[in-house]
């Protein structure tokens, strides 16, 4: 299969090397000439484990390409793939579908023979149907078919989710081009991944219905995890004992400062925009937005109160500011939120993070960054851990609270024992979890 995908972002990068080892060749177009130039040398825009060297191994067999000329990949595709950004707009947190709509018409221009059109880009219910008038518009001799493929992937993981799926979801109203998405995806559903096909307008949907269920698990367990600090119970074994029902599931119970990234908070809003335009609210993602929104400012209020309350003239060292670990994407973090809460109270704030620190310093300049744990320990009256990278996981706490002025640490990603950090001296806060005895 010749397949085109536009845009190399995370999903059209990811997406396009997976199909190359899969044996399909695909070309990658993004119109920023200097990504297209840095992905010619092995440079990628992005940090993803594991993405170069799949990259390098594809391009050298010849499977995979870059270029800027989106007119020529596309005129010869079997199947052209619409993987570009769709960010919140400015003002009314609908989808921005500016550059997806930009792309049909740059394929229609572009395409001689008949062709599917997949949309992989997360969009509102619909927009496939536009995407289609576009296509008719501008290329009306042409037998052109939409197709809804979303993409589940997470960010730090991108590889294995994207070759190991739990379903890979196909909206297509038509058989055609049913038989093309099965022969593109016939490895993994040969490797028993189900492949779940729908109508498109049920597609585009369900990746939103997925990011919103998963983003209101997620807050469920923040909030029980307020309930248990206030009662006295512990969210991780609430977690546990609600997780091993099969109907609840273990996965995304981990109670945090809440979630971030460029996938739930964007798409929550959509999702709630869309239900606007339909009169159909859907006030259980309404309140997952505003709860979880709440909830990275009193991350920093957290920080604050276990302080004493007043943190003027006092250091605070936190270690990671990345959404989540094994990413370097910064959209969204609940550091941003707990930064500024800490330097409006009049904190110093000292910084580690493995990956993020080069988009950090563009977005947080009043942060004083270092080059490891310890460095941030120095002169600091209290260690926060906002992400739960590895390395962050076995500390040498006696090292790093020696170097502290006062020996406490507040543990957002629960990350430690509580009754360890009491044999140490350490004055310890976790979140969800009752103080030792
Ligand atoms: C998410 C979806 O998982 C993925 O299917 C979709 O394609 C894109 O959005 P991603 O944004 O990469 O992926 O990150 P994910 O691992 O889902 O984490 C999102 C946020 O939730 C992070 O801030 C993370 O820290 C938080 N989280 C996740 C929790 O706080 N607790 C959990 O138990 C799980």
């Amino acid at each position: 299969m010749k397949i085109a995908m536009i845009g190399a972002g995370y999903v059209g990068l990811v997406s396009g090397a997976c199909f190359a080892d899969f044996g399909h060749s695909v070309i990658c177009v993004d119109l920023d000439q200097s990504k297209i130039d840095a992905l010619h040398v092995g440079k990628m825009p992005i940090f993803e484990p594991g993405l170069a060297e799949l990259v390098r191994v594809n391009v050298a067999a010849s499977r995979l390409s870059f270029t800027t000329d989106l007119a020529s990949a596309a005129s010869d595709a079997d199947a052209i793939f619409i993987a570009v950004g769709t960010p919140s707009r400015r003002g009314d947190g609908h989808a921005d579908l500016t550059y997806v709509f930009q792309a049909a018409r740059d394929i229609a221009a572009a395409v001689t023979k008949p062709t599917v059109v997949v949309t992989k880009s997360t969009v509102p219910v619909g927009t496939g149907d536009e995407v289609e008038r576009i296509l008719r518009e501008v290329a009306p001799d042409i037998d052109l078919t939409v197709v809804s493929n979303p993409e589940f992937l997470r960010e730090g993981a991108a590889i294995n989710d994207f070759k190991r799926p739990d379903r890979i979801v196909i909206g297509a109203d038509d058989e055609r081009a049913r038989g093309v998405m099965r022969d593109i995806y016939r490895p993994l559903y040969l490797n028993q991944s189900p492949l779940l096909f729908t109508s498109r307008r049920t597609a585009e949907l369900t990746k939103y219905a997925a990011n919103a269920f998963l983003a209101t698990k997620i807050t469920f367990i923040n909030e029980m995890a307020d309930l248990c600090e206030a009662v006295g119970a512990d969210v991780k074994d609430v977690a546990r004992g609600i997780g091993l029902d099969n109907r609840i599931g273990s996965k995304f119970l981990h109670a945090g400062p809440g979630y971030g990234g460029s996938c739930f908070p964007k798409d929550t809003l959509a999702l709630l925009k869309t239900a606007e335009d339909f009169e159909t609210p859907m006030r259980i993602v309404e309140a997952t937005v505003q709860v979880n929104d709440g909830r990275k400012r009193a991350m920093g209020r957290k920080i604050i109160t276990a302080m004493g309350g007043d943190v003027r003239g006092k250091t605070v060292g936190l270690l990671g500011l990345t959404f989540k670990p094994n990413t370097d994407d910064m959209r969204d973090a609940p550091s941003l939120a707990i930064v500024q809460a800490l330097l409006d109270a009049g904190a110093t704030v000292r910084a580690f993070d493995p990956e993020g620190m080069d988009v950090a310093r563009t977005m947080m300049p009043d942060v004083v960054y270092c080059d490891g744990p310890y460095a941030v320990a120095e002169g600091a009256s209290a260690i926060a851990i906002v992400t739960e990278w590895n390395e962050f996981r076995a500390l040498d706490l006696a090292r790093l609270t020696g170097l502290m002025v006062e020996k406490r640490i507040v543990d957002l990603r629960n990350l430690y024992d509580a009754d360890d950090m009491a044999k140490l001296g350490i004055e310890y806060e976790c979140v969800g979890r009752p103080a030792p005895r």
